[in-house]
């Protein structure tokens, strides 16, 4: 390993050494985005629910230190998570916890429809956007709920929740999930327009039902819940994560040979399938899940937007897999303002980008070169680990606490694909 520095303290890193072709087939773990708010779900009930098909991820487990202090009696074992409800109580989680993942905001619906009381810390922004949270307080108002800023977080409480007739302004993802929970066990019915129709609401609608829960319409803008006196538990099995999936179709894209996504939904991939077609890579589903090719693309322009639209979450992605197509491609971020800081990292690598209002414009090169480069989220961490994969020569990769929080086992599956990439210890050493 020559010329790259080790100029850090003790720190993971990925290193790569890019150029090999990927081959064989990936397992696709359960959706990260589904699991989160179907444990905050669970909190509704007042039994033991049963999760299957749970990824062993960071923000899972961040999400258990959350409930282990509401009283959650938590089991995770292999894929399998179960959670005992029955001693919950809405005692004040320490901030320090709640401040570690966003989606520790979704306890607030469950806590203030089962208790009429909830504290969640200021788990806003983060390094994509500002992420403020006031679509989910309107719509919890809506309800009746108070919500009051604390330090360092808000304290929301209830007389009761009354259902009503919400519009959002903005399909925002968990607004809609905290409503749909504070709804279920809200009196009479709630209308909600304006809902945002991401497959995990789908998921969220169908765990509720299992529950006991009436809601329809989820998957479409206008989501009808009536409100029911109690949820029991309930068993569910969670779907494949269309984003992992995203990123290893768009690795084949970059780096294949021939990969096969085992339990790949086409359905859920709609908007990315038709980006793959018209850059020209060739895919095909089979009974066990989606088949890429790897080859030369062409340029495209993409504009993320809320589903179907083009997902935000594989934006990182799809830029790194430009880089090296052929010809100007443009991609537009419309939901999140701050969501290209990795595009200094990919210039390391010798791409041609430019930023100019929240979108970036990209030429195509032949080729990108290994560099040591640092990501400074989930999924700016998994597109510099793309790049690297069909760049020439070797790359350290800074930030893997940040890909741990959202891809099971990247380095092994990647590294079972053929990909001559491993975690390193790095000391702090002379240069
Ligand atoms: C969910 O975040 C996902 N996270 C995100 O995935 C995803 O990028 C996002 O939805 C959009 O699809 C989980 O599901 C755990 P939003 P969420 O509320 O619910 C603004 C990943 O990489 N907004 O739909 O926080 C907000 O600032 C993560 O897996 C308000 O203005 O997203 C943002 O610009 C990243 N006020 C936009 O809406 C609010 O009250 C989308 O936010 C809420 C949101």
């Amino acid at each position: 390993m020559t010329g790259l520095a080790y100029n850090n303290l003790a720190q993971e890193k990925i290193w790569l050494a890019g150029g090999a072709k990927i081959d064989g087939e990936v397992a696709i773990s359960g959706a990260k985005n589904a699991v989160l708010p179907l444990m905050a779900a669970s909190l509704l009930s007042g039994g033991e629910c049963i999760i299957n098909n749970v990824p062993r991820l960071d923000d899972v487990l961040v999400m258990l230190s959350v409930f282990k202090e509401l009283g959650v009696k938590a089991d995770f074992c292999g894929h399998t998570l179960r959670l005992d409800c029955r001693r919950v109580r809405p005692a004040a989680v320490e901030p320090k916890v709640l401040g570690r993942i966003r989606a520790s905001n979704l306890i607030l619906g469950p806590l203030l429809a089962r208790f009429k009381e909830a504290e969640i810390g200021a788990c806003g922004g983060c390094s994509i956007g500002s992420r403020p949270l006031d679509l989910h307080f309107a719509a919890l108002e809506a309800l009746g709920a108070k919500i009051l800023p604390l330090e360092g977080g808000y304290f929301a409480f209830a007389r009761e929740l009354k259902g009503t007739r919400v519009t959002f302004p903005f399909p925002s993802v968990g607004a809609t999930e905290n409503l749909i929970m504070a709804a279920a066990l809200a009196q009479g019915q709630t209308v909600l327009s304006g809902a945002a129709a991401e497959p995990e609401i789908v998921e969220l609608a169908a765990y509720i039902n299992a529950m006991g829960g009436k809601v329809c319409g989820a998957g479409t803008p206008t989501v009808v819940i009536e409100g029911v006196k109690s949820l029991r538990s309930a068993s569910y099995t969670v779907m494949p994560d269309r984003i992992e999936a995203g990123t290893y179709l768009l690795a084949g894209a970059l780096a294949g040979g021939e990969v096969l996504l085992r339990g790949a939904r086409r359905a859920e991939l709609a908007a990315l399938l038709a980006a793959l077609d018209a850059m020209g890579v060739t895919w095909r589903e089979t009974a066990a899940g989606l088949v890429v090719c790897g080859g030369s693309r062409r340029a495209i322009d993409i504009v993320t937007a809320p589903h179907p639209g083009f997902p935000t979450d594989l934006q990182p992605l799809l830029t790194a897999a430009l880089c090296t197509a052929r010809g100007r491609s443009t991609v537009r971020e419309t939901i999140f303002e701050n969501r290209f800081t990795y595009a200094a990292e990919l210039k390391k690598m010798g791409a041609s980008i430019q930023i100019r209002d929240n979108c970036a414009i990209i030429n195509g090169v032949p080729a990108l070169c290994g560099a040591d480069v640092a990501a400074g989220d989930l999924r700016a961490g998994a597109a510099l680990v793309l790049a690297a994969l069909a760049a020439e020569g070797e790359s350290l990769i800074a930030g893997v606490e940040y890909i741990d929080r959202g891809y099971e086992d990247m380095v092994p599956k990647l590294a079972a694909l053929g990909a001559d990439i491993r975690r390193v210890k790095l000391r702090a050493r002379a240069v």
